[in-house]
C-alpha cells in the first residue's frame, strides 16, 4: 500500500443528539460502573476499515433464520415472521450483510446462566438466529413472541418484549447493536433502556410494525422493521 493510501482518512459519519443513548445513563444502573471514565479518543478509519473482515453466505445454515427448527419439536409460544431492510443513509439497501439475533423464550427467559429467573426454559428453543441480507437488503426470520422479563434495574423493572439485533454493515465500523420493540407494549414508558434514546422520532424508529399482509394465515403472524445504519434516519443503537 502506498503511503497515500495509509494516510486516507474516510469521512465521519455524524453522532445525531438525542439520536445514540448517553453512554453514563443514570436509570440504566449499570452504566455508572461499564461507562469510559476518560474522554474519548478518535481513531481516525483508514483503509483497513473498509476491507475487512466480511462473512460470506457459506458460514450461515439453512436453518439459522429460523428459530422454530432448531430443536426436534417447535418452541412454545406465538410463532411470527420479523422481517425487513438493512439500509444506509440515503435509503441504498445493504446487500450480503450478516444480520444475528437474540432474544428470550415466550416466557421472557433466555438460555443463559445469567437468567435464572422463576420462568422454565424451552427444550426447544435457544434463542439465536442469524442471516444474510439479499441483493435488495432483505432479512427474514421465523421465530416466537419473546415475553417481558424482570431485570431488576429498579423495584418491578421489566423490559418490554424484545429481539436483540447485531448488523456488520459494508465495513466494520458501520456495526450497529440494537434492540427491535413490538408495537403498543405497555412497558414502553417505564423502561430506562427504551428511553435511553431522547429523542421520541429516534425511539419510534425501533418499533416493528405489525403487517397483517404478510401473516400467513393458520400459522403466523408479522412484523415489518427496516433498520437503518447511518445517517438522519438510522435506527437508534443499544446503550450498552
Ligand atoms: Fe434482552
Amino acid at each position: 500500500m502506498t503511503d497515500a493510501l495509509e494516510h486516507l482518512v474516510l469521512p465521519r459519519y455524524p453522532r445525531p443528539e438525542g439520536l445514540h443513548p448517553p453512554l453514563d445513563y443514570p436509570d440504566y444502573r449499570s452504566t455508572a460502573l461499564r461507562h469510559p471514565k476518560q474522554p474519548l479518543i478518535e481513531v481516525p478509519q483508514t483503509l483497513s476499515e473498509l476491507t475487512g473482515p466480511l462473512l460470506g453466505h457459506d458460514r450461515v445454515g439453512e436453518l439459522d433464520h429460523d428459530l422454530t427448527r432448531q430443536h426436534p419439536e417447535e418452541p412454545q409460544g406465538q410463532r411470527i415472521i420479523v422481517y425487513g431492510k438493512v439500509l444506509e443513509s440515503g435509503g441504498r439497501p445493504v446487500p450480503d450483510t450478516l444480520v444475528e439475533i437474540w432474544q428470550a423464550n415466550a416466557g421472557g427467559r433466555y438460555r443463559h446462566q445469567g437468567d435464572q429467573h422463576p420462568s422454565p426454559l424451552d427444550p426447544n428453543f435457544t434463542g439465536l438466529g442469524r442471516c444474510v441480507t439479499d441483493r435488495e437488503g432483505n432479512y427474514k426470520f421465523i421465530t416466537i413472541q419473546p415475553g417481558a422479563y424482570p431485570w431488576g434495574n429498579h423495584p418491578n423493572a421489566w423490559r418490554p418484549a424484545h429481539i436483540h439485533f447485531s448488523l456488520f454493515g459494508r465495513q466494520f465500523t458501520q456495526r450497529l447493536v440494537t434492540q427491535m420493540y413490538f408495537p403498543g407494549d405497555p412497558l414502553f414508558p417505564f423502561d430506562p433502556i427504551f428511553n435511553s434514546v431522547r429523542d421520541p422520532k429516534a425511539r419510534e424508529r425501533m418499533i416493528s410494525r405489525f403487517d397483517l399482509d404478510t401473516t400467513v394465515p393458520d400459522w403466523a403472524l408479522a412484523f415489518q422493521w427496516d433498520i437503518v445504519l447511518r445517517g438522519p434516519d438510522e435506527t437508534p443503537p443499544d446503550v450498552d
